[in-house]
C-alpha cells in the first residue's frame, strides 16, 4: 500500500552533550506521559532496547523524577525484544527491569513483557493480542501510543525492522517475528503502521557512528527498504530526534 499520507516535518533538537540528551529526554518522557494520564487516566509506553536509552531509564528511577510520575497508572510495552530468554544479558526486557523496573513502584500487571522465549511467532502474535486488549481496541484498528522510544543503528534500522526484511512490508500486523540474516537472528518487533500510529516518538542518537544513519533517515534520498528509519517520515504524530553533535554532524540542518 503507498503511503498516502503528509510527509511529517521531525524535529530535531541537537544536545551538547550525553548528560544534556539523557535530561532531554527524562522531559519528553515525563511531559508526554504525565499529560494523557491527566486527560485519559493512564499512558501507554513503548521502551526501546539497545545501550542507548539505559542513562534515561536510570534518571527515570531516581528521585525526585521518579516521584513525578504515577507509575500504577502507567502500562510499558517493548518495541522489540531479542529472540532470547528474559534474564539472558541481550535481553531489553532485562536491560529495562535492572536500570529502571526494579526501583519504581509499577504493578507487575502494567509490565507487559515480550514472551520472547515462546518463540518469535508465537511471542509476536500473544504480544499482539495483549496490544489489542489493553487499548481495548478492534482487530481493525491501530492503538495510539503515547510515547514510542526509538534508537537507531548505524545501518539505519529502528526497532528490529532492519534494511531488506520481511517485516518491513508489513501493514496488516502490529507486531511480527523478523529473521535478521545480517545478525543471524529472528527479532520480535513491532510494525511500520504501530510505530507511525503513536502521538509522540522519540528517537535517541549518540555518538559519531550513528551520523550517517541520522542524516540518512532525516534528508536522504526515499528509500524505506535501505534505511527502515525513514519510515518515520509517515508518522501521524510528534517526531523528535534527540541527537548529540556527533550524532546529528552529518546532517545539512547541522550547518
Ligand atoms: C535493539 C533496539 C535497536 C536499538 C538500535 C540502537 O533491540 O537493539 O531496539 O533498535 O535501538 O540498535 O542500539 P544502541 O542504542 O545500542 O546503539
Amino acid at each position: 500500500m503507498k503511503e498516502q499520507r503528509q510527509m511529517r516535518q521531525p524535529e530535531i533538537v541537537m544536545l551538547p552533550d550525553a548528560a544534556a540528551l539523557t535530561e532531554a529526554a527524562t522531559r519528553f518522557f515525563v511531559e508526554a506521559v504525565r499529560s494523557a494520564i491527566a486527560q485519559r487516566g493512564w499512558s501507554a509506553v513503548a521502551l526501546s532496547g539497545g545501550s542507548t536509552p539505559r542513562a534515561l531509564y536510570r534518571r527515570l528511577a531516581q528521585p525526585p523524577v521518579c516521584e513525578e510520575i504515577k507509575w500504577h497508572r502507567v502500562h510499558l510495552f517493548w518495541g522489540d525484544e531479542r529472540a532470547v530468554p528474559p534474564d539472558h544479558p541481550e535481553s531489553n526486557y532485562r536491560m529495562a527491569k535492572e536500570t529502571l523496573l526494579d526501583h519504581l513502584p509499577i504493578p507487575p500487571a502494567n509490565v507487559h513483557r515480550i514472551l520472547s522465549e515462546r518463540g518469535a511467532d508465537a511471542a509476536a502474535e500473544q504480544y499482539e493480542t495483549e496490544l489489542r486488549q489493553v487499548f481495548g481496541v478492534t482487530p481493525g484498528e491501530v492503538p495510539v501510543f503515547d510515547l514510542i522510544l526509538l534508537g537507531i543503528g548505524a545501518d539505519g534500522h529502528t526497532a528490529s525492522l532492519f534494511p531488506h526484511t520481511a517485516a518491513l512490508a508489513v501493514r496488516d500486523r502490529l507486531v511480527v517475528a523478523n529473521e535478521v540474516p545480517q545478525i543471524g537472528t529472528t527479532r520480535i518487533t513491532f510494525t511500520a503502521p504501530l510505530v507511525q500510529a503513536a502521538a509522540l516518538v522519540i528517537v535517541l542518537a549518540t555518538g559519531p557512528d550513528k551520523a550517517d544513519a541520522v542524516a540518512r533517515a532525516i534528508e536522504g534520498p526515499k528509500d524505506v527498504e535501505e534505511t527502515p528509519a525513514q519510515l518515520l517520515r509517515c508518522a501521524q504524530g510528534r517526531v523528535v530526534w534527540l541527537l548529540d553533535r556527533a550524532a546529528g554532524s552529518r546532517l545539512a540542518s547541522a550547518g
